[in-house]
């Protein structure tokens, strides 16, 4: 009865009628969700209103951190109630959190009309170990006698157990994990790890990654074992030439606690434990595969009362080096996401079948299918087929990327790789029970990459260009494997700055991978030369001198810009200024009266063809962009984020100093390498010698109108298609369309000439390839030096789809979307009837979509709560009938404006 009256009263009350819900999706630091094992000791804070009404905004909220690690939990910090709109990346201000501490929050707030919310739920998130000091144990490994060096390919992988006895099952307990190259781990049989190649990849000289995880509900009363498999994985593979290490190593530390946190019990790696290299897996390396030998299985091994403890011996171990910090991982590890299953197959008279999976990616192969005992299986993939259906393998270069496995008997086997990674999209079977036919529920792919939440979306009208969205993200997706890759197939799959920076705008389109670049800006940060030089490969191993690139360096102060700029995160300037004021530095000590070179760059690399002043080929790929006109823009560019960033942090001065800098470097620029007709005066007039000092706004006025005239006719005689490589494909579209130059834009995105994205993608293109031409359907396949068929750089035109076709862009003002800037091209000269995106925001998802009729374009808006739009549309006021929501325009040289607050939009333009 009680209930009903007050389910009556709770309909009737007029006042929580309209009380807003409560804030959702609690997050910490970068979109993190209740994570557990969380390196942050001072976290902010961000939460979302699901609040659908027009001007949906926050004017107040209430933020409330508990340690619950005590019977009573202890308020850390209560905000109180604070006059604020900020509803992301609120600053903890409670005392600092330490190892192991168990944290829950929770937010209420109150409306625009100052109506208040109920509080959300409680969110979570429990710290790691933070210090070196709180580990115990210490690394364990194969002593240095048993010690065989491994020949060409890798270790076998090494199993490690340990068993002890527990009286009374804990009510809570926790696995802090990592590794000396790559770990998975069970407790009594039971997989502990969900995600692949744990720790990841750092410069372990400095820095190896931790995680942390929750086993109470493994453990049991009486006998447990704990077991890990350890391989070379980045650390001691042919990857990195074994630079940090000959062999893997293990580190873990089991803690046994009270309900409330406290560590009753720890058990650590130590002499202990035992080991065995006699496993099945004989050869694990990430560029060769692995070899399976199902007879050598060592059935039991990780449960209680196995049987062949003897096969286990003493282990070696060796203790901390306090060099090098033990830190929790930023970011969540790498998982399959999702499985392939072939679409055809073909059997060949020698018997091998080989699978189509209808998309180039990255991961792992699994086989369920009939063999024979001792029999070896032969799983080999490829990324294209030659001309008679056989596997195109020569662009893998010298990585074997096979794998081998041998059963122990006759009938159906089930096997999946764990230590290595392939990029393919064939896949050849070889080695199968011969009386046997082929099916094509025998195979399929496991696609694996970085665990990060899908945020982005486009599509369109125009096949094409759905297709090259599609294949970014699945260059994205096999190339985002702990780090951002060149490629992930070849003997290389090695963290390239250069690329990285280039796609880094549309990686966070794409997915939430903010957490995910902090993780390799502070990897940048720890291998930069004192005097801000940086090596073109992050991390380096054994490449530690091979450094400075313009483009590829830059990534010091390109990706921490695009990363604020994109998320509205002031900590990554906080964190990462520093290093882009070093970089910038490191340009102005070798600057003469404003220019810089680098003479040993590597261009423009991949220029697709010559203009005749130098050769371009296998001998040099730089292209032929004087290399001082590409560390100069890139030397200005890095002056004007660095004043970008510091107007963000407040720092006037050194934004005026910068901005004095980056003027300074522009009129180098102006006079040095243009004449007074615009003209390129510096080495060859490439597109790319025009494109970036306008990218970058270098040149001004009437200079600039000149040289874009200038560019527009360099591109007409190269027939209207690009002819950039790396470095100016990543910009030609958006600095095209921002200097006026809409037909050319048009032209070179829309066409499928080569070169051109269409034109990879009407050769086969399922990803982004490394050369437009790699493969062709009338030549063949390029050089298979370089060839690979998943490469992103060329990717980084994706940005120009969300922010311009689809019209969904940040604002230097406003970061992180809290102004949303709708700009879509809507042009009657582009070959599309729609096109749309979404994008889900730290505020709430984003949206706009376009659609074109006989007599409008009608257009869709979603601006998220506590986020406000600003919309721009190139049509006069008359033309703009608002039809859903309110919004006033205003109109300057036939462009309209409106800004406006959160809610849903719907506009009507006549043509
Ligand atoms: C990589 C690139 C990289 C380049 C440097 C290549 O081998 O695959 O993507 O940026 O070298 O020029």
């Amino acid at each position: 009865m009680r209930l009903i009256l007050l389910t009556l009263f709770t309909l009737w009350s007029p006042s929580t009628l309209a009380t807003p819900e409560p804030p959702a999706e609690l997050s910490v630091n970068e979109g993190r969700i209740n994570p557990l094992g969380f390196h942050d000791p001072k976290p902010s804070f961000s939460w979302k209103l699901k609040d659908p009404r027009q001007g949906a905004r926050q004017t107040a909220y209430q933020l409330v951190v508990t340690d619950t690690g005590s019977e009573h939990p202890e308020t850390l910090w209560d905000s109180g109630k604070v006059e604020s709109a900020r509803s992301v990346y609120v600053p903890y201000d409670g005392p600092d959190l330490s190892s192991r501490q168990r944290v829950a929050w929770r937010v209420r707030y109150w409306d625009q009309d100052s109506k208040e919310s109920d509080w959300s739920d409680w969110a979570h998130f429990e710290l790691g170990l933070l210090e070196n000091s709180d580990w115990k144990g210490q690394w364990i490994h194969l002593p240095k006698e048993g010690f065989k060096a491994p020949g060409e390919m890798g270790n076998p992988v090494v199993h490690l157990r340990k068993t002890f006895e527990i009286e009374q099952v804990p009510e809570m307990a926790r696995l802090y994990l990592t590794a000396k190259g790559i770990v998975d781990f069970r407790i009594n049989g039971q997989l502990v790890t969900p995600h692949a190649f744990i720790p990841g990849w750092t410069d372990y000289t400095q820095k190896i990654e931790t995680v942390t995880y929750d086993v109470g509900p493994l453990l049991r009363q009486g006998e447990n074992v704990l077991a890990a498999r350890i391989s070379d994985g980045w650390f001691a593979g042919t990857i990195s030439k074994r630079f940090y290490g000959q062999m893997p190593e293990l580190l873990a530390q089991l803690e046994l606690k009270s309900p409330e946190g406290k560590v009753l019990e720890t058990i650590v790696t130590d002499q202990s434990w035992s080991l065995t290299t006699d496993g099945p897996i004989t050869m694990a390396d990430i560029w060769h595969g692995e070899d399976y030998d199902a007879r050598k299985e060592l059935d039991g091994w990780d449960l209680p009362d196995y049987q062949g403890a003897e096969k286990f011996k003493a282990v070696a171990a060796t203790p901390l080096d306090p060099k090098v910090s033990l830190s929790p991982k930023r970011f969540q590890g790498s998982r399959v996401i999702e499985t392939l299953k072939p679409i055809s197959m073909r059997k060949f008279e020698d018997g091998k079948v080989v699978y189509d999976l209808g998309q180039n990616m990255v991961g792992w192969i699994s086989i369920k299918l009939p063999a024979r005992k001792g029999q070896t299986i032969t799983i080999r993939m490829a990324e294209m087929l030659e001309e008679d259906g056989t596997l195109y393998r020569g662009n893998y270069r010298t990585a074997r990327s096979l794998a081998n496995y041998i059963p122990a008997v006759d009938g159906i086997v089930e096997y999946t790789q764990t230590f290595t990674f392939f990029g393919f999209q064939y896949i050849e079977i070889s080695g199968y029970d011969a009386t046997a036919e082929p099916s094509l529920d025998w195979v399929s792919g496991q696609v694996l990459h970085t665990d990060f939440p899908l945020t982005g979306t486009f599509d369109s009208s125009h096949t094409k260009l759905n297709k090259l969205q599609s294949n970014i993200v699945w260059g994205q997706r096999g190339n985002f494997l702990d780090i951002p890759t060149d490629c992930p197939q070849r003997n290389e799959r090695y963290g390239w700055t250069g690329d990285a920076q280039v796609f880094s705008p549309v990686s966070l389109f794409n997915y939430d991978t903010h957490a995910f670049w902090m993780s390799y800006l502070e990897s940048i940060r720890q291998e930069m030369k004192p005097d801000g030089g940086v090596p073109h490969i992050i991390p380096s191993n054994q490449y530690r001198n091979w450094i400075n690139s313009a483009g590829w360096g830059d990534a010091a102060f390109v990706i921490p810009w695009e990363l604020y700029l994109r998320t509205g995160d002031l900590d990554v300037l906080r964190e990462f200024y520093p290093m882009m004021k070093k970089r910038v530095g490191y340009y102005t000590a070798k600057a003469k009266d404003g220019i810089v070179d680098e003479p040993n760059s590597f261009g423009d690399w991949l220029q697709p063809k010559s203009y005749g002043t130098k050769s371009i080929g296998k001998d040099d790929r730089s292209g032929e962009t004087s290399t001082r006109i590409l560390a100069t823009c890139y030397y200005a560019y890095g002056a004007s984020l660095c004043a970008k960033a510091a107007d963000a942090l407040g720092l006037e001065s050194e934004e005026e100093d910068y901005r004095e800098l980056f003027d300074s470097i522009s009129k180098s620029v102006s006079a040095k390498f243009f004449n007074p007709e615009g003209e390129v005066i510096e080495g060859t007039a490439t597109q790319t010698a025009y494109i970036l000092p306008l990218a970058f706004d270098l040149l001004h006025g009437d200079l600039a109108r000149k040289a874009a005239r200038n560019l527009a006719e360099r591109i007409s005689k190269d027939d209207n298609l690009l002819n950039s490589g790396f470095i100016g494909t990543a910009v030609i579209i958006q600095t095209l369309e921002k200097y006026g130059l809409r037909q050319q834009a048009r032209d070179i995105l829309f066409t499928s000439e080569y070169p051109s994205w269409f034109y990879s993608i009407d050769q086969g293109a399922t990803t982004i390839w490394e050369r437009w031409n790699s493969y062709t359907k009338k030549d063949g396949f390029g050089d298979d030096s370089m060839n690979s068929f998943n490469h992103y750089a060329y990717g980084a035109v994706g940005s120009f789809l969300y922010e311009r076709i689809a019209g969904i862009a940040p604002t230097a003002e406003k970061p992180g979307y809290a102004e949303v800037l709708v700009a879509p091209i809507l042009d009657e000269s582009f070959p599309l009837d729609h096109a749309e995106a979404s994008l889900d925001t730290r505020y709430g998802k984003a949206s706009n979509g376009w659609k074109k009729t006989d007599a409008a374009w009608q257009m869709t808006t979603v601006i998220p709560p506590n986020a406000s739009g600003r919309i721009v549309l190139p049509f006069p006021v008359e033309k703009i009938t608002v039809t859903k929501g309110e919004a006033r325009f205003s109109e300057v040289n036939g462009e309209s404006t409106a800004l406006v607050p959160a809610g849903s939009y719907q506009f009507e333009i006549s043509r």
